[in-house]
């Protein structure tokens, strides 16, 4: 077996066997295929694409190419992924919730690139908080207090790992059959028996269109279950950020006000539907609509709060943050940014919205680039809701005046006032 025989059968549409695609997965992870090669297979399966088959092979290779965590000692474990946003905080609020109900959550998640947000970044923004622990500190926590989130330092699915920053590099994110391989190996290194995937749809996701959301959960789902993993993928809009905040700090203040009782709608929306499903998949209920409602009522009695508390305190993180929301330091310079005629919102583009956070700071635009926690975006006014001429729609935070009187006119721009127009539901399908 080769490299150039493979890249040539899937440079001319041809199907891989299991075999091909392991010597692949295999001899890149061990520097053994260099990053050319790879380059141009990944540019062949983006463009001709894979069968099931070959995107299960993939997923399951890519999954192996590194340790599988074990965590049948905690219970069932229902783990959750999104196929990335903007201003997505749905973790930060779902962990300690889920966590609340008694459910164990032992996640690992990952950093920001490009105009999508990380939620590891976001929960670095509060000081002290180790995203790198170790594995046995990370079970223990598990164990002792039923929840622990960090970073992706453990050797899980490190064929993935090389891979996502190669498909970044040359401009092939966008494609299921590597988006699906991507996200199930990692999610079956992960070791939970059970998944709930956010597959985004919209101009901030990387599926803009709703069958090719569906497409990409159908595969997901395929995958997840041929490896034994009862898998749920619900598919929410990200037409428009998620919530008023987008940014580290900006972010994790709003989902700490979110367990406190002060939750956006569409946050809620999204929070509550997957957190549904989640329990659910728990065993803890059948009904999705009684199951909201003991996730609302975790919110109301404060135990949800008390949860992320304790998690974030078990994790060196400071909660002074938490309890005293004035603590957060904040970005020097906060500008308004006004409506310049009166009507309604009716668009407000989530990448365009996403790359202004970027290049305030936010994101990196590059992986070793490092980030300004406090800059970002709050949107206070959002698809739906009317304006008049010279209300505020936004403030802009930001360290750099000159960057800042920027992208205050980028984003009086992005939005788009026009004629009444009725706000998207946020839950597009349940796959
Ligand atoms: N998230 C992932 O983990 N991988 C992708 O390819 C896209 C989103």
């Amino acid at each position: 077996m080769n490299i150039q025989n493979i890249i040539a059968k899937k440079r001319d549409k041809k199907e891989l066997s299991k075999e091909e695609i392991e010597y692949f997965v295999t001899n890149y992870t061990n520097g053994t295929i260099p990053d050319y090669q790879a380059s141009a297979l990944a540019m062949a399966i983006y463009i001709n694409g894979m069968s099931y088959e070959e995107t299960t092979n993939l997923s399951m290779a890519m999954a192996h190419s590194g340790d599988i965590l074990d965590l049948s000692s905690l219970g069932t474990v229902v783990d959750k992924h999104s196929t990335g946003g903007i201003g997505d905080k749905v973790t930060l609020i779902l962990a300690p919730l889920i966590s609340s109900l008694g459910i164990p959550v032992a996640k690992m998640s990952g950093r920001g690139l490009g105009y999508t947000g990380g939620t590891i970044d976001k929960l670095e923004s509060i000081s002290g908080y180790q995203t790198n622990i170790s594995i046995e500190q990370f079970m223990k926590n598990v164990k002792e207090i039923g929840i622990s989130v960090i970073g992706q330092t453990l050797n899980l699915a490190p064929a993935d790992k090389k891979l996502y920053a190669l498909r970044d590099s040359i401009s092939a994110t966008e494609s299921i059959p590597l988006i699906a391989s991507s996200i199930m190996s990692k999610k079956i290194a992960a070791g939970a028996s059970k998944i709930v995937l956010d597959v985004t749809c919209g101009s901030g996701a990387f599926m803009k269109t709703l069958p090719q959301a569906v497409t990409l959960a159908e595969t997901m789902k395929k995958i997840g279950e041929l490896a034994g993993k009862e898998t749920i993928c619900i598919i929410t809009n990200m037409e428009e950020p998620l919530g008023k905040a987008v940014g580290n700090s900006l972010e994790v203040i709003e989902a700490i006000k979110a367990l406190k009782g002060e939750m956006q709608e569409d946050v809620k929306e999204v929070v509550f539907e997957l957190g549904a499903y989640m329990l659910k998949l728990a065993g803890k209920g059948n009904n999705i609509e009684e199951n909201k409602k003991q996730l609302l009522e975790q919110i109301q009695n404060g135990k949800a709060y008390e949860k992320c508390k304790q998690w974030i305190k078990q994790q060196g993180g400071d909660i002074n943050y938490l309890e005293d929301l004035e603590t957060w330091p904040k970005a020097k310079f906060i500008i308004p940014v006004l409506a310049n005629e009166d009507g309604y919102i009716t668009k407000l583009d989530a990448q365009k919205v996403g790359e202004i956070s970027m290049r305030l700071g936010a994101g990196r635009i590059r992986k070793e680039d490092s980030i300004d926690k406090d800059v970002g975006i709050i949107l206070e006014k959002k698809i739906g809701d009317k304006v008049n001429k010279g209300d505020v729609l936004a403030y802009i935070h930001s360290n750099k005046e000159e960057v800042a009187k920027i992208e205050e006119k980028n984003l009086q721009n992005t939005y788009i006032i026009g004629e009444k127009s009725d706000r998207k539901n946020n839950i597009l399908k349940i796959i």
